[in-house]
């Protein structure tokens, strides 16, 4: 098992509540999804975040002291504003409540590459990963992109479904650039984690 590591970028200054703590909550408590985010980070040094789905921040928090900048976007007007109270005092998180794909398509221009993107909205009739995954990729600079709730063939980790479709490449394949990504499935989960199943995409890294 590899020890928590501090990304290159991560603010080592904060106070406890904005410690070491911060990544305890993120990803329903995978450290492994932590430990191999902050892996990518020092590898590729990535100037923004993004996530989508904020929900009550738990996750927002971490990438917040991990990346030098990070956007986050809520649909839900109570979890938007919880979590802009878990948020305060961190000044390099910028809270949007909106629909994912419309607010991505709002601040695409100022998204700083290469970016990690953390795609976790869902839970309504309309699930806007597809729409998510069109406008991120169609920017070709480089950036990894992190699908939460996703189906990894061979193993029994939990994943997310949409009208009966399950959250897999069949679902998401005809949206995918051919020849540019590189894809690759988490292949552990952390004991206590919601054990959750996770596609990487690296996109011209
Ligand atoms: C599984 S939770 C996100 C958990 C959070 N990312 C974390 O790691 O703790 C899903 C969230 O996505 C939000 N959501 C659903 N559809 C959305 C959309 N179209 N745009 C933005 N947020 C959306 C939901 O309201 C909910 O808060």
């Amino acid at each position: 098992m590899t020890a928590l590591c501090t990304a290159p970028n991560a603010n080592l200054s904060g106070s406890a509540s904005h410690g070491q703590d911060d990544f305890r909550m993120m990803f329903n408590q995978d450290r492994y999804l932590v430990e191999r985010v902050q892996q990518y980070h020092a590898r590729h040094s990535f100037a923004s975040a993004l996530e989508t789905g904020t929900h009550k921040a738990e996750t927002t928090v971490g990438l917040a002291r991990m990346f030098p900048k990070v956007y986050t976007v809520e649909v839900d007007i109570n979890y938007f504003l919880a979590s802009k109270a878990a948020l305060a005092g961190r000044g390099n998180v910028v809270a949007r409540l909106g629909n994912s794909p419309e607010v991505i398509s709002e601040i695409l221009p100022e998204l700083e590459h290469p970016l990690f993107a953390f795609l976790d909205a869902h839970w309504y009739d309309y699930w806007p990963l597809k729409d998510e995954l069109m406008l991120l990729l169609s920017v070709r600079k480089p950036k990894l992109i992190m699908i939460h709730d996703f189906r990894v063939p061979g193993r029994n980790f939990g994943f997310d479904g949409y009208q009966g479709r399950p959250c897999d490449l069949d679902f998401i394949g005809d949206v995918l650039p051919h020849g540019e990504c590189k894809y690759v499935f988490n292949d552990r989960t952390a004991a206590g984690s919601a054990n959750r199943g996770v596609l990487f995409i690296e996109h011209q890294l």
